[in-house]
């Protein structure tokens, strides 16, 4: 196995220990719902369906980035990528980086021909490699759009990461103004704030991924897969680092109401994402909770997919809600603790 797979299966491994999943939560119990005990509606009357990328989806939420697909990623993507075609949920492929360097086929496709699947490349492979990279993505897997992570806390605690974020926003920019596919620009778990949300509307991108603190931590997942005594020392305070998904997506939608958000980091039930749709998130994204149904088989991610979506039904219909636009005017109070 190439490094960058050994990490990957590390990765995949690591990020099942509940000891890995930020200790300080993502905020949603810190915020609630005003309850309705007159939904004055029936449950049946509840209705999600949304728009993604100006395509019709079940439901307002997508199986979050994980892997590009080799060795046990494969089954990962085939099981995952089987249930997004079923259920009409977008997924994002995880990191292309290894399969384009390889060479390896991608056959996300095969079984998800027409879900809406999105690419994913890291910031810095765009900066070393160039805007081809990019074009390379998004053809391989006819990718509805590209996401592009940004994961600098993550690459200095790798010990062979990427130091270099030089040129990485114009890079951005230029798939932004080249690609034919929209650009979507994502954290991995410490959250993108208000000014480099601005620096990015300015670079022409429109979706952003929040990927806030509180759910899986990418800091605490590399440490234990590298860490020296000394390492452990420097990356200890930033353990935490980051802004937790439940405070940033209000600050970041009213500095830029017409931008669209992708709520995640942390979401991790149909209450959660309910809450980020409310907090001014068009869509919405969870990577870890799909990845132990994901190991099992197409039908456990299904299963998972249909609970989310009955958790996101109760919470409209005990809000009264009965369309999204409506759940976006729910009354929220805040909780004393
Ligand atoms: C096993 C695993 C692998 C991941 N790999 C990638 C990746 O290749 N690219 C990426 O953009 N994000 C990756 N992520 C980050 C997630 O997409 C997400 O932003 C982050 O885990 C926070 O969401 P969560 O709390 O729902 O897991 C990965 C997450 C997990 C759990």
């Amino acid at each position: 196995m190439t490094d960058i797979r050994t990490r990957k299966a590390d990765h995949i491994t690591l990020a099942l220990q509940s000891t890995h999943q930020s200790s300080q939560g993502a905020g949603f119990d810190r915020i609630r719902f005003e309850p309705n005990p007159m939904p004055q509606m029936s449950l049946q009357d509840v209705e999600f369906n949304s728009y993604f990328l100006e395509r019709h989806v079940a439901a307002p939420f997508m199986i979050g980035a994980m892997t590009g697909g080799c060795d046990n990623g494969e089954i990962i993507n085939q099981h995952l990528a089987e249930a997004a075609q079923s259920c009409n949920i977008p997924m994002s492929l995880g990191s292309q980086r290894a399969a384009l360097e390889s060479g390896l086929p991608q056959n996300v496709r095969r079984w998800a021909p027409s879900a809406i699947v999105l690419g994913n490349l890291g910031a810095t492979q765009l900066q070393q490699h160039g805007f081809g990279l990019a074009e390379r993505a998004v053809e391989s897997v006819a990718a509805n759009a590209l996401v592009i992570h940004l994961n600098p806390l993550q690459e200095l605690i790798q010990p062979d990461g990427d130091r270099d974020w030089n040129n990485v926003l114009e890079a951005i920019q230029r798939c932004a103004e080249k690609l034919d596919v929209p650009v979507i620009v994502k954290e991995v778990g410490a959250g993108i704030g208000p000014n480099s949300v601005k620096k990015l509307m300015d670079a022409g991108i429109k979706w952003i991924e929040i990927a806030g603190r509180g759910g899986t931590n990418w800091a605490s997942i590399e440490l234990d897969r590298n860490g020296s005594e000394r390492e452990q020392e420097i990356a200890g305070p930033f353990l935490d680092w980051g802004m937790n998904t439940v405070e940033i997506l209000p600050v970041v939608h009213a500095a830029c109401p017409n931008l669209n958000f992708i709520g995640s980091g942390g979401v991790r039930n149909g209450l959660d994402i309910a809450l980020c749709i409310r907090l001014g998130a068009k869509m919405t994204a969870l990577a870890q909770p799909f990845l132990a149904p994901a190991l099992i088989s197409t039908e456990a991610v299904i299963e998972k997919i249909s609970i989310f979506k009955e958790q996101l039904r109760w919470t409209m219909f005990l809000t009264g809600s009965q369309k999204l636009s409506d759940l976006r005017k729910a009354s929220l109070q805040k909780s004393v603790n």
